[in-house]
């Protein structure tokens, strides 16, 4: 965690110029998909630059709640001063730390967003990452249930060519590419998800999943 903590901290003030133009449509389809609406308590996974709190925030208003956790304070300082640009620091609340252990009691969001990151995991980590998603969702049946928003670069049983360059460039430079493609869908399932909503969109050639999902059980 140390070395993703200083690979993010170091890029952090480049990280829009580097990412964010390839990254903006598949996070606005996943934030799309999730639909948060006023007054829902939400939280974000992996916040990087902020761009999704500042529309959680606006989506729910004041009588809503946004909070968020990141690993980086470097990624931290840019989000505080996105937050605070648009007005919405005192709406926002915001955690340095690893998404392995959550800081807030079970069932306290309406909805979990988590774009670009559970593909950082080990494959180890990605059951605990998802299962503390799980405990931090409200329970409920039906459209009550917490509901979870994945935008993940995926990819299933045949990888293509673009996919396989990506894990080799992966396996080879980890400081440079530190994610790589997951079987998003699967891992959801496997956790304990149902998949309500799935779409794929691509960036560069790689497959990115939109996924909408809840918890089995209840
Ligand atoms: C690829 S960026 C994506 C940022 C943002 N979600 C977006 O779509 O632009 C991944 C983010 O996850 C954070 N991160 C990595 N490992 C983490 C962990 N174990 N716990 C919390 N955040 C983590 C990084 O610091 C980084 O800000």
């Amino acid at each position: 965690m140390d070395s993703t903590r200083s690979f993010y901290d170091r890029i952090s003030r480049v990280y829009d110029l580097l990412a964010d133009r390839s990254e903006q449509e598949a996070r606005e389809a996943g934030l799309a998909a999730l639909d948060v609406s006023a007054g829902e308590a939400v939280l974000e996974i992996g916040f990087g630059t902020g761009h999704a709190l500042v529309a959680l925030a606006e989506a729910v208003g004041k009588e809503g709640r946004v909070a968020g956790i990141d690993l980086s304070p470097g990624m931290r300082a840019v989000t505080e001063k996105r937050l605070g640009d648009a007005g919405l620091a005192e709406q926002v609340e915001l955690v340095t730390g690893d998404a392995r252990t959550l800081p807030w009691k079970d069932d306290s969001f309406d909805a979990v967003f988590l774009c670009f990151t559970l593909e950082l995991f080990e494959p180890a980590d990605i059951p605990r990452v998802l299962a503390e998603v799980q405990r931090v969702l409200r329970p409920g049946t039906g459209a009550a249930k917490g509901r979870l928003g994945l935008v993940s670069l995926t990819a299933g049983e045949h990888p293509g060519p673009v996919v396989e360059i990506y894990r080799w460039l992966h396996r080879h430079f980890p400081h440079f590419v530190d994610c790589q493609p997951i079987d998003a869908s699967g891992w959801l399932e496997g956790s304990g998800f149902e998949i309500e909503t799935e779409q794929e969109l691509s960036i560069w050639g790689l497959p990115v999943a939109v996924i909408t999902a809840r918890p089995w059980a209840s």
